[in-house]
């Protein structure tokens, strides 16, 4: 049966004109508006028309409609706007001080409606048309919208046959509906701006790095997180637990990159609360069993949340201060968007077995003058996420790894990706604050992306994965901690003598010649359970325009796997491109599996004699590929 024939006979009484539903609502009133894509728009309109009404206090979380109406002075007296998150929409209105914002999490904002400490008098919220039991459907907008229904005195409804049926929690049958007015339009439709630039392809390109196939994906708002989700479409398996879905999701639905099958919860089913976008992700939601909303506090929920493993958070900032203080929602003192989702899944992934949370900015604002890591927040910056809830920051120089990590470690890591031009400065701050030791080097002034075509990954003979890559100034820890897990053998093997030291200042002196091309470090590093090891360094560094000295060390559990053989190659490989045409090593006489790799290599090696040692040389020409 036709669905509005269906509802003129199960409530005729509650069909009405929207004049006639917005003249229930008495001035004076507080009223909730749905989020977004689910605002009623002709009940909106309709409200402001009506002049009786005045006094009003609106609580919204995206607001869309209502930014028509901002600038206009007789507005604004009869009607306060509280929002939850601020809308590009809303941006210049929340600057100029004409709507006012209420900072809290999405987990906790519909338990503001349930605990009354956010009194409601009406809900205007939009819904489907019903099936044949008289259940509506939220929709796309269940986020905040199901708890502004259960708590108010008075809601209605505009039924909209454009709004799309979900599944899940989005059902509110007409018994639960005051008035119900019949008004076909267009969803609102609000898309962030997908970027499609060198900046989001580099982040992009870093954070692929970090997803491994199978895990389940949480994108937080704004346009980059999704201007970078293309990038992942080389993955297999990946689930999604989010709080917005958007269109940045649709090719990777479409290339069936999501399958969802690998998720531990709800597993084959895309967890939202709302959705906002175009029409084409709306139709793709419309009616589609793989989709399940629920409410933002459940969604968000840090607990569920972690019932995901793997869950993998992406979502971005606006400033980073070099402690790994996070500000999104404020550009200084001026409100820009809202707390959001961000805190609930940084924290949910981090209780998530496997899971872990990616901040991603631009190292700089738009026009390149200001870095967007910085020593410290912008005046009147509000900290959204603390130092304690952050586990990477990617920006298109680089990933920064902060959990865990000192002060110390977390300057020298976040230097190392901020725009090359403004590490010094940040070093230099870093200094003054007493951060960091007075003698710390800024890591390479340069772009160091071409090191990304430097990182390779070698299978052991027994099995193991190793990853390599050039040592950077924020490996201080991981190299000492390497130093100093070798026995005395290797140590003595390596530098000819029984060092027992390798401080701070050592490993300074070592970066500082570190050029990545005349002078090279390599590291080969080993996970272990969401760790990096350390388990090989192999270096080069000038004698001559034509040749370079090697030197190795293995940590003693991986000798005899063919660790040193390879790096010896990758070395070589890099020397080559750097001009060198051979070379050459000092090697204890009876250190034979050394010579063994250097022989295997170069068979027509030429050696001589320096005491103790061998002095050995090696022509590139010679070399026998492996
Ligand atoms: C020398 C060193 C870097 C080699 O690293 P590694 O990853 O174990 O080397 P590989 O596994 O690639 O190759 C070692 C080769 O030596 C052989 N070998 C090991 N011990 C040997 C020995 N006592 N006599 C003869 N050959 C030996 C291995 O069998 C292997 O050869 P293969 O591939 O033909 O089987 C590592 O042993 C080490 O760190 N030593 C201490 C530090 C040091 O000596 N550094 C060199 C300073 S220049």
């Amino acid at each position: 049966m036709d669905c509005i024939q269906w509802l003129s006979d199960y409530c005729p009484d509650k069909i009405v004109e929207a004049k006639k539903a917005i003249s229930q609502v008495k001035t004076g009133s507080r009223i909730f508006i749905g989020t977004g894509s689910g605002e009623p728009q002709h009940l909106i309109r309709t409200m402001v028309q009506n002049s009786e009404l005045d006094d009003i206090t609106i609580y919204q979380m995206l607001s869309q409609t209502l930014a028509d109406y901002v600038d206009d002075e007789s507005f604004l007296r009869r009607f306060s706007l509280k929002l939850f998150f601020i809308s590009l929409a809303m941006r210049k209105a929340a600057f100029e001080g004409k709507i006012d914002y209420i900072p809290a999490y999405l987990s906790q904002v519909p338990r503001l409606f349930y605990r009354k400490r956010t009194g409601l008098d009406v809900a205007l919220v939009q819904v489907s048309p019903p099936d044949r039991f008289g259940n509506c459907s939220l929709g796309v907008s269940v986020d905040i919208t199901r708890a502004g229904v259960d708590n108010s005195q008075l809601v209605i409804a505009q039924v909209n046959p454009m709004m799309p049926r979900t599944s899940g929690d989005s059902f509110v049958h007409v018994d639960e509906i005051d008035y119900l007015v019949l008004h076909e339009e267009p969803l609102v439709v609000s898309l962030p701006a997908l970027t499609e630039t060198e900046v989001a392809r580099r982040i992009g390109r870093y954070v692929s790095q970090l997803v491994d196939n199978g895990a389940t994906l949480h994108l937080g708002f704004g346009q980059l997180p999704y201007s970078i989700l293309k990038y992942l479409d080389e993955k297999q398996n990946l689930g999604v637990h989010t709080h917005l879905i958007s269109d940045g999701f649709l090719p990777l639905f479409e290339k069936k990159v999501i399958t969802n099958k690998k998720k531990t919860f709800l597993p084959g089913r895309v967890v939202a609360s709302l959705c906002m976008g175009s029409e084409k992700i709306y139709n793709y939601v419309n009616d589609n069993p793989m989709f399940y909303f629920r409410s933002s506090e459940f969604v968000n929920d840090p607990t569920v949340i972690a019932q995901n493993d793997n869950l993998v958070s992406i979502s971005s900032a606006l400033e980073v201060d070099l402690t790994g203080q996070v500000c999104s929602d404020s550009m200084g003192y001026q409100f820009y968007s809202g707390l959001g989702d961000q805190v609930d899944f940084l924290r949910g992934s981090t209780m998530s077995k496997g899971g872990f949370s990616i901040i991603v900015l631009p190292s700089t604002t738009q026009d390149g003058k200001t870095s967007r890591i910085v020593p410290h927040l912008s005046e009147g910056a509000g900290v959204a996420t603390t130092r304690g809830d952050v586990n990477f920051v990617v920006t298109e120089y680089g990933i920064a790894e902060l959990q865990g990590k000192s002060i110390y470690q977390r300057v020298v890591e976040l230097a190392q990706i901020a725009h090359p031009k403004f590490r010094e400065d940040l070093i230099e701050a870093a200094k003054e604050r007493h951060y960091i030791f007075a003698d710390q080097l800024p890591p390479q002034p340069e772009d160091l992306l071409f090191l990304d075509g430097y990182k390779s990954t070698m299978v052991t003979k027994n099995g193991q994965s190793i990853e390599f890559r050039p040592l950077l100034a924020s490996d201080e820890l991981a190299s000492r901690n390497f130093f100093y897990s070798l026995t005395k053998q290797t140590i003595y093997y390596r530098f000819f003598h029984n060092r027992k030291i390798f401080t701070h200042e050592d490993l300074q002196k070592h970066l500082a010649t570190l050029d990545y091309r005349k002078n090279m470090s390599m590291i080969g590093l080993v996970r272990n359970r969401g760790n990096l090891d350390v388990v090989a360094t192999g270096s080069y560094g000038m004698v001559d325009e034509t040749t370079a000295e090697v030197a190795f060390i293995v940590r003693e559990d991986r000798q005899g796997m063919g660790i040193a053989s390879y790096l010896l190659g990758v070395l070589e490989k890099i020397a080559r491109e750097n001009h060198y045409k051979a070379f050459s090593a000092y090697v204890l006489r009876e250190n034979a599996a050394m010579i063994r790799v250097f022989k295997k290599r170069y068979p027509n090696l030429k050696t001589s004699r320096e005491g103790g040692d061998i002095e050995i040389h090696m022509d590139f020409d010679d070399a026998v590929s492996s």
